[in-house]
């Protein structure tokens, strides 16, 4: 049994320390990519207070395709370019919405969602995934979660 619950006090140094290294128990050795993004989508949702979708995006023939995650159904295929998932995908650059709202283009798969976190998972320098995090709280997450969620993404490199 798995049981990688956090307290609701726990400081984000702390909760990102031990995220980590839950996603690098659950995924080392594991070559299936799709078992390996359920988990670590399993994990964010059960770590990260505030949050009302976690999961993946994968690239797929040029475009984001839903990949595992947690949360209401969601938009399934997303041009690259397009919403904040695809402008990450385009960029390869981090994409922190405090206002999603404010972001021209977001596409609103949950109308509860406020902020958005979508990071990049990066292999030989190639967007082959992203992470994607969304809140009903406005300015949900900060520059720790970014460093959190970027580290996450380099471990599962090559293991998404
Ligand atoms: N809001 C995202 C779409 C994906 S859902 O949030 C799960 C976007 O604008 O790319």
């Amino acid at each position: 049994m798995y049981d990688f619950r956090p307290s609701a006090q726990t400081a984000k140094p702390e909760l990102y320390r031990d995220l980590l290294q839950a996603a690098e128990a659950l995924t080392t050795g594991e070559p299936d990519g799709v078992a390996n993004m359920a988990n670590v989508a399993a994990l964010l949702w059960e770590f990260l207070p505030q949050v009302n979708w976690t999961g993946f995006y994968r690239i797929v023939d040029g475009e984001l395709v839903l990949g595992p995650f947690v949360g209401r159904p969601a938009c399934i295929r997303i041009p690259v370019g397009q919403g904040v998932c695809g402008a990450a995908a385009q960029t390869g650059a981090t994409q922190l919405v405090v206002d999603v709202h404010a972001f021209p283009g977001h596409i609103a798969c949950d109308g509860d969602t406020r902020s958005e976190l979508v990071v990049p998972v990066l292999r030989n320098g190639k967007v082959v995934a992203v992470i994607d995090l969304d809140s009903p709280e406005l300015a949900r997450f900060d520059a720790e979660d970014r460093a959190g969620i970027e580290a996450l993404a380099a471990i599962l490199a090559d293991r998404v």
